[in-house]
């Protein structure tokens, strides 16, 4: 039985290579999803560009314009809905979303974030990470929950911190692996092979996929 792809929202505020690196997935027949519309927090960024040149459906929800956090959350959900998308991918999306999103999505709202959780979590976790001095540093895809870079662990993967790195040069190693972990990891969830269970997500048997897929 082939699966319909699940309709889903990126969600970014930048230059939107892991937006890039989700699209050429769906290109390939990798994602199991439909990327129903590209929702930006703002307008003029580079990630716009990539989804108007792929095609797809694009808005842009301008923070700057809500006066609460929650008003802004729920404009962002409303869009996402309007597309049809059943969940939200955060690829370098720097606004918090408010609990009403997670009513709105539940366990469907996936995050990569630039660092090895829960170490490092909110915004510069790259410059936090170099300032501390830690040695090893990776990348992390979870779901979201109430709390900031906090939900469920889908995966992660270690980077090492050279001695002569700065943030650009860690960060440029970093997003490589977010290439290939995000588009992974919404694979996983599109195809139901994500169970989670409380703080631990794991992967569905193959077994299953077998008999179902
Ligand atoms: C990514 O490295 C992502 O991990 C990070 O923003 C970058 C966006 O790059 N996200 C966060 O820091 C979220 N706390 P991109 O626009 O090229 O995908």
């Amino acid at each position: 039985m082939v699966k319909t792809p699940l309709p889903i929202a990126i969600l970014i505020s930048g230059s939107g290579s892991n937006l890039q690196a989700l699209i050429d997935a769906e290109r390939s027949g990798e994602l199991g999803c439909d990327i129903a519309v590209v929702i930006s927090d703002r307008s003029g960024v580079q990630g716009l560009d990539r989804a108007a040149d792929a095609g797809l459906g694009v808005e842009v929800v301008d923070w700057s314009a809500f006066d609460s956090r929650e008003a802004f959350s729920e404009a962002v959900c409303d869009a996402a809905q309007r597309y049809g998308a059943r969940a939200l991918v955060l690829a370098g999306f720097m606004r918090i979303l408010t609990p009403n999103a997670i009513t709105r999505f539940p366990n469907a709202i996936i995050n990569v974030h630039p660092a090895l959780l829960p170490s490092f979590p909110g915004a510069r976790a790259v410059e936090g990470t170099l300032a501390y001095g830690v040695k090893l540093t990776g990348v992390t895809v979870h779901f979201v929950d109430e709390q900031v870079d906090h939900g469920p662990i889908i995966s992660q993967e270690a980077i090492e911190v050279l001695p002569d790195d700065d943030a650009d040069a860690l960060h440029a190693r970093i997003q490589e692996v977010e290439h290939r972990l995000l588009p992974e990891a919404v694979a996983a969830f599109a195809r139901g092979n994500l169970v989670v269970d409380g703080r631990h997500v794991r992967l569905r048997h193959a077994q299953t996929e077998a008999k179902t897929g």
